[in-house]
């Protein structure tokens, strides 16, 4: 944060990977009550704006704040549309408008955050390109790890082949690398972790740690499974709010566990107060 407006610049992170329902928008939402809980000025842009998970979530989140007697927090919003334009160069064009204008509107904020959709198009690369920051939520089986790497064993040695999202955040990393910009801090962090398959949560943590090595990210904790995550969609609400008039759901040992399960995916990112990113 500083007071010279010239100066400042909104730290930018983006919650990507292209795998549908892996948890993008659940893990924005509680990264930004997060932040603004700790202070800090957010603004959000929706750029999965057909489906509009985030932007129905801001809009719950918003009605239930009108109804409560406490203050609930809420982040300036931008939904960007992708451009129907037939011609591609100007449909590239138009997105790049739109997204330039919504981060402009958004610029005097401490952090901007996307939330991106779980399919490849260029909108949504766009934001990555922005990133300092790059979250990829990735669900706890090994159906989904293909969205990093194919694995292979090949006479007897691990055989790792980039996916294409992966190859589209290292053209990023090459890109801002010749512009002499800050490297994206790529992290990824497992979802829906189960409590009862131990032997395949060991096995997805050995392959991913090989990973993070070849393609150069962060593993980070993540989120158990808990069902408490799709019940607070319909109240706009995430499980920093919980315990606040009308929310309507009482804690639970549970509940407890997931809260801080948040609040230790926030501090290994490196956002919270007390280390703060900027
Ligand atoms: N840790 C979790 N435990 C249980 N349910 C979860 C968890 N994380 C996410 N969910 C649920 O899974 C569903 C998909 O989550 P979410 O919408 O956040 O994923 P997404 O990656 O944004 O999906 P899409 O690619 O469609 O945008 C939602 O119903 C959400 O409540
Ligand atoms: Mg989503």
């Amino acid at each position: 944060m500083t007071d010279n407006k010239e100066l400042h610049r909104p730290r930018i992170v983006v919650i990507g990977n292209e795998k549908g329902g892996s948890g993008k928008s659940t893990t924005t939402m509680h990264l930004v009550v997060s932040l603004m809980k700790d202070g800090f000025t957010v603004g959000t842009i929706d750029l999965d704006a057909r489906q509009g998970t985030l932007s129905r979530y801001l809009e719950n989140r918003t009605r239930f704040a009108e109804k409560s007697k406490d203050v609930v927090l809420l982040p300036k919003h931008r939904r960007v549309f992708r451009s129907e334009a037939a011609n591609k160069a100007t449909s590239e064009e138009e997105d790049k408008d739109n997204l330039e204008l919504a981060m402009h509107e958004l610029w005097d904020r401490d952090f901007i955050i996307f939330d991106t959709p779980g399919s490849d198009n260029y909108l949504s690369r766009l934001g990555h390109s922005y990133a300092d920051i790059l979250i990829t939520p990735l669900n706890d089986s090994f159906l989904d790890m293909d969205m990093l790497a194919k694995v292979e064993i090949e006479e007897k040695e691990l055989k790792l082949t980039p996916s294409t999202y992966s190859q589209m955040v290292w053209e990023q990393r090459q890109q801002r690398a010749m512009q002499r910009k800050r490297p994206i801090d790529w992290i990824v962090m497992r979802n829906r972790l189960s409590h009862i398959d131990a032997k395949n949560k060991r096995d997805m943590g050995v392959l991913l740690e090989h990973l993070s090595k070849r393609l150069q990210f962060r593993l980070s904790p993540g989120f158990g499974e808990r069902v408490i995550f799709r019940e607070l969609f319909p109240k706009g609400l995430t499980l920093l709010d919980l315990g606040s008039d009308g929310a309507g759901v009482s804690m639970s040992m549970s509940h407890v566990a997931a809260r801080q399960e948040v609040r230790t995916l926030v501090k290994a990112i490196g956002l919270t107060k007390d280390e703060p990113a900027i």
